[in-house]
């Protein structure tokens, strides 16, 4: 099937969705997602962000479609013609759309382990507009704990429901889903259970906002002053290959390792996530670039690095010397262990 996005043809299968046809365009044209998850089955259609303009509906119905269609859960057809960066509506509608994510979302990304890798940040920083029409008092919520490992900022929540997506289909018993309806509606476990299974971690990367958070790397350092490496291990219940994100030569967090559309590679479990934080723990493959165009990256990151270089800064991090010193990672020698570290 022929479909043209911003004046861009490519032929796709019957059943592909618009977004998924735009993402192998690649650019500006993707349009942002933040509830649609190529990993997990039935996510999108709930956030509304990845709206565009179907200008010509197919070479045998060519009449346009009147309103802009999310395009995460909308199929292409033959001779289909959409407008994504170029349209104004859409534009505009983007602007609505993370205008209505804002209204309940508190304003601490200073205290959100998530700023600099937040999906709501990065859509506020290309979409938002510097102010607020909602004068009315947000909705909040107390924290909650979610297991030994995980917690919930329900006030960050956007409901997105890929977590849910995430434990119902990685993990043997969900305990945690969506309560209630309408502006009463809110992710819980109802008894504060814990999320207890090997691939509950998972839920932390699918969140596209600081709601789940890793409890081991709670305020430990901004996720840019960290250095992601990739790494890998042999272990029995996952991949092993992981994300270490280092701070000198302390591994604070370990994280699935994500694609340009900031969505999880492989799913990983909870003892690499959680339980090897040694250096000797992993065999550290080399710098892993950041792919996304975000917050973290903008102005301090080569997107796309020449090439990489293990063990010198030149190609990781642009900024002052003296930084670049403190957050290296010089004693980590380039191959720690090649032996099962399970
Ligand atoms: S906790 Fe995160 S992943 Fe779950 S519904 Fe809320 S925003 Fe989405
Ligand atoms: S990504 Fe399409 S509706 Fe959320």
């Amino acid at each position: 099937m022929k479909v043209t996005i911003d004046g861009q043809e490519i032929h796709v299968e019957p059943g592909t969705t618009i977004l998924q046809a735009a993402r192998m365009i690649g650019g500006e044209s993707v349009p942002p997602a933040m509830c649609y998850y190529s990993k997990l089955q039935g996510s999108g259609g709930k956030c509304r962000c990845c709206l565009v303009e179907v200008t010509k509906g197919s070479d045998a119905n060519p009449t346009p479609m009147p309103k802009l269609v999310a395009s995460c859960v909308t199929g292409v057809m033959d001779g289909m013609e959409v407008n994504s960066k170029n349209s104004a509506r859409v534009e505009e509608a983007r602007k609505s759309v993370t205008e209505f994510l804002l209204i309940n979302h508190p304003l601490d990304c200073p205290i959100c382990d998530q700023a600099g890798e937040c999906d709501l940040q990065n859509l506020s920083f290309q979409h938002g507009k510097s102010e607020t029409r909602f004068i009315e008092e947000k909705r909040t919520f107390e924290p909650e704990d979610i297991g030994p490992n995980i917690q919930l900022h329900m006030n960050r929540c956007i409901l997105c429901q890929r977590c849910v997506l995430a434990a119902d289909q990685l993990t043997d018993g969900r305990v945690h889903g969506v309560i209630s309806r309408g502006d009463h509606a809110q992710i819980s476990t109802c008894l504060s259970k814990a999320i207890d299974n090997e691939f509950s971690g998972n839920v932390i990367d699918v969140c596209p906002v600081g709601a789940l958070t890793d409890k081991t790397f709670r305020f430990k350092s901004r996720v840019w002053f960290n250095k992601p490496y990739n790494a890998h291990r042999n272990c029995d219940k996952c991949c092993g290959k992981t994300t270490v994100w280092m701070f000198g030569d302390e591994i604070q967090r370990v994280t699935a390792r994500k694609d340009e559309f900031h969505e999880v590679e492989e799913f990983i479990c909870n003892t690499c996530r959680f339980e090897k934080k040694d250096v000797s723990d992993w065999v550290i493959e080399g710098p892993r670039r950041f792919e996304k165009f975000s917050v973290i990256n903008r102005n301090k990151y080569a997107l796309h690095p020449p090439k990489v270089e293990i063990r010198t800064e030149k190609h990781i991090l642009e900024g002052r010397e003296q930084d670049q010193k403190r957050i290296s990672m010089v004693e980590v020698p380039e191959k720690t262990n090649g032996n099962s570290n399970s």
